[in-house]
């Protein structure tokens, strides 16, 4: 890590005029909020088709929200680390900016950005199954699970689960970000979730310089501009 040649990702970066970003677990996972696959990945020991799926919820959903609810602890107990800060100083110097997330951790918030599309929804928010109401939650430990909604429905967490669409028209916000930007940062994923990982290839069709950060090697690391291998914590701070 410590010889990586970033000068030119940083030349990059410093001369485009609009940068979009596509984050995954991975750049929380040095705040210690667990990734999903990989090293210590939460999908090694649950099963994504007992706990986020429409199915699980509608069998069991106290268990799907005992879940979150742990969940919800981790997160509530973890801080930005300097990824995350390093993506706000990118937003403030950046004319064109748009950070696409698949997190629902509200660590991109918390750190400050502003223009953040969450593909995946937010694990902050709660929504009713019956009336469709939206709101803020942070309450930790949740009082009573599953939590209900001010018309008697059951609430479920507002986060895309397996097999469902992402939140309206917002697929269509990150392609118009992806294709508008001199440069495309791809930090922490695995890029193995659809439609997200689409962004990777069709940035790069559109023009964009696509860097990779990530301390694994995935799917697109040869199919990107510059795959820098590494912790995002460590490597970012050097490169914006
Ligand atoms: P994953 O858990 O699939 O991938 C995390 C990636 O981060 C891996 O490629 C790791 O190598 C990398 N990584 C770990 N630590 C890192 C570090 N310190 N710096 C840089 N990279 C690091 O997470 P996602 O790709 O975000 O969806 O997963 C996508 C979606 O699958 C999630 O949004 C979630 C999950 O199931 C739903 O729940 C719908």
């Amino acid at each position: 890590m410590s010889d990586l040649d970033l000068s030119q990702p940083r030349e990059w970066i410093a001369q485009a005029a609009g940068i979009a970003i596509l984050t995954g677990a991975g750049i929380s996972a040095e705040s210690g909020v667990p990734t999903f696959r990989g090293a210590g990945g939460l999908w090694n020991d649950y099963r994504a088709e007992d706990l986020a799926t429409p199915e699980a919820f509608t069998r069991d959903p106290k268990l799907v929200w005992q879940w979150y609810n742990w969940r919800r602890e981790l997160i509530a107990k973890a801080e930005p680390n300097p990824a995350h800060h390093a993506l706000v100083q990118l937003e403030i110097r950046k004319r064109i900016f748009t950070l696409i997330t698949q997190n629902v951790d509200g660590l991109h918030d918390r750190a400050g950005n502003g223009k953040i599309l969450k593909l995946h929804g937010d694990i902050w928010r709660l929504r009713c199954m019956q009336c469709g109401a939206n709101w803020p939650d942070r309450r930790v430990p949740l009082p009573k699970l599953p939590p209900h909604c001010q018309c008697g429905g059951i609430a479920r967490p507002n986060v895309v689960w397996f097999g469902e669409p992402l939140p309206d028209g917002m697929m269509k916000e990150a392609e118009h970000a992806s294709e508008s930007a001199q440069v495309f940062l791809v930090i922490g994923t695995s890029a193995n979730v659809y439609p997200a990982a689409s962004l990777i290839p069709y940035a790069r069709q559109s023009g964009a310089k696509v860097i990779e950060i990530n301390t694994e090697e995935t799917p697109y690391s040869n199919a990107v501009d510059c795959a820098l291998r590494g912790p995002a914590g460590e490597i970012l701070p050097k490169l914006v």
